[in-house]
């Protein structure tokens, strides 16, 4: 993805993201991926996970081992991100999501449409809520989240906050973006 912030450049903060972010779920839970696509290439994605022993013992056996060797100081972050994940309240029995949507692509209600799916699916499974975690209040996320419903949840590290959906307002708020075409 182009999305990367401007301290995230490089090969190395690049492979950090995405050994955080996107390789378990693809591997380890693709059925909480969703993707959208133009012309064969990926334009956006969410990815969520479900199966909290899963992550773990995945994070622990493979892709924290792998962050380690890339940096010792993402190790720190990447061990308060996984920890985090799953740590916020019993209530909300599935980890946190990871929503992306490419440079060109944005302002083209991908984002929503992607996290319709995604909530679509979650109530399907028997879940009740989706979350995330964004860095602070000026963030575009957390305008964007709010927007569409995400109501703030905890404060967390720092000036993080964890901001929590209600899937019973799936239909209300995000239903109608699933026309949305790129
Ligand atoms: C943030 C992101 C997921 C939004 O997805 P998107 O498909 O570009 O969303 P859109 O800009 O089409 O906006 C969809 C709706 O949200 C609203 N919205 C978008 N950004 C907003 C903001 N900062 N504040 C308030 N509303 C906002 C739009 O007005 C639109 O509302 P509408 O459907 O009622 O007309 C996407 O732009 C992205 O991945 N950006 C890069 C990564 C990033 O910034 N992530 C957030 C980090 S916390």
């Amino acid at each position: 993805m182009d999305t990367a912030n401007k301290n995230f450049q490089s090969a190395k903060r690049r492979e950090f993201v995405a050994t955080l972010f996107v390789d378990y779920y693809l591997q380890w839970e693709a059925e909480n991926v969703f993707v959208a696509e133009e012309n064969d290439k990926v334009v956006g994605y969410v990815v969520c996970s479900t199966n909290k022993t899963l992550f773990n013992q995945k994070m622990k056996e493979i892709y924290l081992p792998k962050i380690k060797k890339i940096s010792f100081f993402f190790w720190v972050f990447a061990k308060i991100c996984v920890k985090t994940s799953w740590q916020l309240d019993s209530k909300l029995n599935s980890g946190g999501f990871h929503l992306n949507v490419s440079k060109n692509f944005q302002g083209k209600k991908i984002g929503p449409k992607l996290l319709n799916s995604l909530g679509q699916h979650l109530i399907n499974e028997g879940y009740n809520y989706m979350y995330l975690i964004t860095a602070n209040k000026k963030t575009r996320g957390y305008g964007f989240y709010t927007h569409l419903g995400f109501k703030q949840f905890k404060k967390c590290l720092g000036n993080s906050i964890a901001l929590c959906f209600n899937l019973k307002d799936v239909n209300n708020q995000l239903a109608k973006y699933s026309n949305v075409n790129l």
